[in-house]
């Protein structure tokens, strides 16, 4: 499919399936790196639910055999971001002390990213490191320039430009997180 409509908009086809598995790849390869041989294996942490599909495609390609459980955490109304990060859904496995590496589907502000991490780190977790299937450098930036603290993640998948997607996994108003591409706002 070239283009969907989604509620009150139109999208084009951005990332086709198979880049989205090749930049996958390019994930677990990096983690390979760091972790296959590591004494301590990291706690992953999907965060709901945009990260799912990618969690799910990620798992098929490590070498090394983590725990895995879930996070909630809602910063997104509409396709702007609102500032406020809500923690709605803590994780099943206890966090104390452990390596914890968070999957995310996309970085955009990094207020979310920023909230993971202050909120893990008060919970106990030894160390906490972030893996995103996408990035909006441009976004970050201009947030870590104008409050001078932001941590970028520390694995990434693709860099984009700022603009706004859907498809395997992210959502516009919840809908759209089953198409298998990635689209981009058609405007
Ligand atoms: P941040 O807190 O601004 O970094 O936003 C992170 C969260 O916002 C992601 O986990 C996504 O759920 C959502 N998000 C950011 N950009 C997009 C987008 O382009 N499409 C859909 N959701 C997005
Ligand atoms: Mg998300």
């Amino acid at each position: 499919m070239q283009k969907v409509s989604i509620h009150d908009k139109n999208f084009r086809l951005m990332i086709p399936h198979s880049e989205i598995v090749e930049i996958i790849k390019g994930v677990a390869q990096q983690l390979n790196t760091e972790y296959e041989h590591a004494p301590k294996t990291p706690l992953l942490l999907c965060t709901l639910t945009g990260a799912l599909p990618f969690a799910a495609e990620l798992l098929k390609h490590l070498k090394f055999d983590p725990e895995i459980t879930t996070i909630k955490a809602s910063s997104y109304e509409g396709t702007k971001t609102t500032g406020h990060v809500k923690i709605t859904s803590a994780p099943t496995i206890p966090v104390d002390g452990q390596d914890i590496l968070i999957l995310e589907d996309i970085v955009d502000t990094g207020f979310t990213l920023e909230a993971l991490r202050r909120e893990l780190k008060e919970m106990g977790a030894a160390n906490v490191r972030m893996v995103t299937m996408l990035f909006k450098p441009d976004n970050f930036h201009r947030q870590e320039l104008l409050t001078g603290k932001m941590t970028a993640p520390e694995f990434v998948g693709k860099a984009i430009p700022n603009e706004f997607i859907v498809g395997f996994g992210l959502d516009y108003d919840e809908k759209g997180r089953a198409l298998k591409d990635i689209y981009v706002l058609d405007e």
